[in-house]
């Protein structure tokens, strides 16, 4: 028994540690946030930039309350302006007289301005309150852009300096940028096609995930049943971290100020935020379906742009997916993505009556090569938000019939 544990935890670690090392991510291996700046005009003292930052990951968002994004000046830089961004420091000026910086912090952090910006501080594609939706939910709304008049800094091509040390703060974290790299200067092309000019130089910075460096455990985990057999096979216990008497709270924390206890998670037996719950409703000879139900168990987090990310081989076909959106096939042709839909049920609220969504799915199945068999009807791998979640081990699935047709 010991050494099955031990087992187990050795095998778990050894996952964990190849995922760390490469950072790599099978089912997204294009995925990254690539920050790109376009001088678009030179200054007597510097330069103005507009900086679009595309979340090019298929199902990692950026919740709110959004994205931080830092960096180290190369030399004496400070920041005259900013538009559809701030820094959230202004640091120290007292250099200047008369006309004072936006910041003159030395290692600046960016945030976004909220969606209700006066339109004269806005940029196109800006003000976003920091939230990102994933490449596969909703292209449009993967991008947050904003415009920075940097003084104090090179004048042309062959002068001016690029900034270091790029950094992109995250709730949950996890993100590592690598180095600013100077690119062919981006085209712009007028919307109705006739005009097209160019940016006066392009660097840009590519910032990858990990999920070992988020959370060195796990933050989710899945739970199975079945309409055939009344018991639930439960999330292996201490799925992300076992209970103890202050990492946890039993039901909706109360108070203000210091009173508000530390714990925001839910006192459970796996201590995972994000549960997934899967339930083979029926099974006819033809088609199956399926009840999916995400629950938070933090009191203290909101999930906007949550995404759902399900291996299963039934998957390229679902015929019927109630209150989520569905996307199949999203690099193999056996996974699906999940995600909310815009103002419904895009955010998954904090813990308590509000805190799950729910969807019916309905999957054909080929009758011939396609049996229920144990475990058939439930999924090899489930990610949220792009993070793997704990699987109950195969020998305590539910039990399910081999006959189809039944209900
Ligand atoms: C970053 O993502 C873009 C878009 O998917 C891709 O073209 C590029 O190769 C990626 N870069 C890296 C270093 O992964
Ligand atoms: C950038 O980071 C590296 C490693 O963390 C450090 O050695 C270097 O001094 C930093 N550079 C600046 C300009 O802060
Ligand atoms: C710098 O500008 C000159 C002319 O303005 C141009 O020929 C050159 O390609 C530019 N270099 C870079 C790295 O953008
Ligand atoms: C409880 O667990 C948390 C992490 O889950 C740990 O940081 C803390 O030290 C533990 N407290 C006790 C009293 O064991
Ligand atoms: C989550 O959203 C609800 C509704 O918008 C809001 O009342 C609540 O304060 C939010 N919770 C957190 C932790 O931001
Ligand atoms: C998914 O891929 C399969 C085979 O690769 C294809 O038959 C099916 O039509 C695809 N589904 C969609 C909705 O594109
Ligand atoms: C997908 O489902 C549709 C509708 O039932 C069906 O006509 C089609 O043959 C199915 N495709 C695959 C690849 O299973
Ligand atoms: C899915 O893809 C695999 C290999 O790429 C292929 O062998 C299989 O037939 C495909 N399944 C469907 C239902 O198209
Ligand atoms: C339900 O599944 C559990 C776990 O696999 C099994 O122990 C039990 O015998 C099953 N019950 C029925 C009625 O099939």
């Amino acid at each position: 028994m010991e050494s099955k544990i031990l087992w187990s935890t050795y095998t778990f670690m050894l996952l964990v540690l190849c995922s760390c090392a490469a950072a790599y991510d099978a089912l997204d291996p294009n995925g990254n946030i690539t920050i790109k700046w376009d001088v678009i005009s030179w200054t007597p003292d510097g330069y103005v930039a507009v900086v679009t930052m595309n979340n090019f990951q298929m199902y990692r968002p950026i919740m709110s309350p959004g994205w931080t994004l830092g960096w180290t000046w190369a030399k004496y830089e400070v920041i005259w302006a900013m538009m559809g961004a701030q820094a959230t420091n202004q640091g120290d000026c007292s250099m200047f007289k008369g006309n004072i910086p936006h910041s003159c912090e030395k290692k600046p952090e960016i945030v976004d301005l909220l969606p209700n910006t006066p339109y004269n501080q806005q940029i196109a594609n800006c003000c976003k309150g920091g939230v990102l939706a994933s490449m596969g939910k909703d292209p449009s709304a993967a991008l947050s852009a904003f415009q920075i008049a940097v003084g104090s800094a090179g004048t042309t091509n062959r002068t001016v300096q690029l900034p270091k040390n790029f950094t992109l703060l995250a709730p949950g974290g996890g993100y590592t940028c690598g180095p600013a790299k100077i690119i062919r200067p981006t085209l712009f092309i007028t919307a109705d096609g006739r005009r097209t000019t160019s940016a006066m130089m392009t660097w840009r910075v590519i910032c990858t995930y990990s999920q070992f460096l988020a959370s060195p455990s796990p933050t989710c985990c899945v739970s199975l049943s079945s309409f055939h057999n009344g018991s639930i096979t439960p999330c292996p216990s201490c799925s992300c971290g076992c209970r103890n008497s202050s990492n946890c709270v039993m039901k909706t924390p109360s108070g203000k100020g210091v009173n508000v206890p530390k714990a925001v998670l839910r006192c459970t037996k796996h201590m995972c935020p994000i549960n997934v719950h899967w339930h083979v409703q029926s099974n006819f000879k033809n088609h199956w379906s399926v009840k999916v139900t995400i629950t938070n168990f933090n009191y203290r987090f909101n999930y906007t742009q949550w995404t759902l990310v399900v291996q299963h081989p039934n998957l390229n076909n679902a015929t019927q997916v109630s209150s989520f959106s569905y996307m199949p096939n999203l690099s193999t042709n056996d996974t699906a993505l999940f995600y909310g839909r815009r103002s419904y049920n895009d955010v998954l609220m904090q813990a308590g009556a509000k805190g799950n969504v729910h969807s019916d799915l309905t999957l054909e199945k080929d009758g011939k090569t396609i049996a229920l068999k144990k475990g058939w009807a439930f999924p090899r791998r489930v990610y949220f938000n792009g993070n793997l979640c704990v699987m109950p081990s195969p020998k305590s699935y539910p039990y399910l019939p081999n006959s189809a047709g039944n209900k």
